[in-house]
């Protein structure tokens, strides 16, 4: 038996095996909508007919000014829920589990999609005004970033409300599990993080000041979201700035305790993003799996983690659920290249009798 077919259950949620597609923007919505197309039906549905325990979409904009291309999927409306529905129905009939990123890109937020330029977008020619912590924009090396505004006390709680509506909307469209995106220098982490929250209010200071809206911002996709199934989290677990006061390690352990006293049920360990020079030394194989190792280690409470970052190989992922290095191995780019990595899993780590995969496939893969 290997670890990485062993099921994961939390709370009344069984994710079968402990592959998680890790979210990744696809920028392909069609006319600026947010609404999902075909792509994302055939992207997200390849990867669950590949084998993989949990299927998470893309960050998932709770508000339109939250996008982070004009492209970016959302879930702002009905019809968002609406558009998303066949997707999770035909992820949950592979015996997947189908997650959702809800997300808020703050001040990263108006930019061109990356094979468009990758230039931010000013409101004049197809982008929009921007929000954060504090006024200050990000500091884009081309291009003049577009206007950003601190959010004020109404802002904030606008933030909070459009985070629970779009989990209700969720859960409409048949999401399982839903992950808030507090990672990678987006809103939440923003707030988080020294280097770009200056705020003198309840939401800047100190730590319980800097994480009071991702607190919030959890406790309400808990409060709606039912008590059978789990909320995640993704963090980053280091702004990797070690010269200046900047969120580190021993912050991500103990919030990832207050978010476990929440209600949240799993951490999705990432790092960066914050800023143009937060970038790791060594973006090898399993580069941020010491992160999820610390919070796993290092909580008091028995929250989960998973692992994400350079795993590329079966072998990897088995050996991050064996030695008990992490609960999940959240695979990123490799499901681009590979929809099916679970079933290729099943096949080098000789475990074709431990996963069902698609009657559809079956004979071919062996199984
Ligand atoms: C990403 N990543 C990402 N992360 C996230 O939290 N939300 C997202 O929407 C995206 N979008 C995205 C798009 C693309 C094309 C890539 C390659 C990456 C980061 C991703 O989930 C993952 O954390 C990193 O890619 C590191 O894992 P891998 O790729 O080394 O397995």
């Amino acid at each position: 038996m290997t670890a990485l077919f062993s099921p994961l259950e939390l709370r009344e949620t069984t994710v079968p095996n402990r592959v998680m597609v890790s979210p990744m923007c696809q920028y392909s919505c069609d006319a600026r909508d947010g609404l999902a197309t075909d792509w994302h039906r055939t992207h997200l549905g390849s990867r669950a007919v590949g084998g993989a325990g949990l299927v998470m979409t893309e960050a998932t904009a709770v508000e339109a000014r939250g996008r982070i291309s004009p492209e970016d999927l959302g879930i702002w409306s009905d019809e968002h829920a609406a558009a998303l529905e066949p997707i999770t129905e035909f992820i949950s009939e592979q015996g997947s589990v189908p997650g959702i990123q809800l997300a808020h890109a703050g001040r990263k937020a108006s930019i061109e999609r990356p094979w468009d330029g990758h230039d931010p977008l000013q409101p004049d020619d197809g982008g929009w005004e921007v929000v954060g912590p504090s006024d200050d924009p990000w500091p884009y090396e081309d291009g003049e970033a577009p206007p950003t505004t601190a959010l004020d006390q109404d802002g904030i709680e606008a933030v909070i409300d459009s985070f629970r509506a779009a989990a209700e909307r969720a859960l409409d469209a048949g999401f399982e599990v839903a992950e808030v995106h507090t990672a990678h220098g987006y809103l939440l982490h923003q707030f988080l993080s020294p280097v770009t929250n200056h705020r003198e209010d309840d939401y800047g200071g100190d730590f319980e000041g800097r994480t009071r809206l991702t607190r919030e911002v959890t406790a309400a996709v808990r409060d709606v979201w039912p008590d059978d199934k789990p909320v995640f989290v993704r963090i980053s677990a280091t702004d990797w700035l070690p010269d200046r006061d900047a969120w580190t390690v021993e912050d991500s352990v103990r919030l990832s305790d207050r978010l476990a006293d929440i209600g949240a049920d799993f951490i999705d360990v990432s790092g960066g993003g914050i800023h143009p020079k937060s970038r790791p030394d060594y973006a090898g194989p399993n580069y941020q799996l010491q992160y999820a190792e610390r919070i796993r280690e290092e909580t008091e409470s028995d929250i989960a983690v998973g692992a994400v970052g350079g795993i590329t190989t079966p072998e990897q992922a088995e050996a991050v659920i064996a030695n008990d290095r992490a609960d999940m191995a959240i695979v990123g780019r490799e499901h681009l290249r590979d929809p099916y990595f679970t079933m290729t899993a099943a096949n080098e780590l000789d475990a074709t009798d431990e996963i069902e995969g698609p009657p559809q496939y079956r004979r071919a893969w062996g199984f």
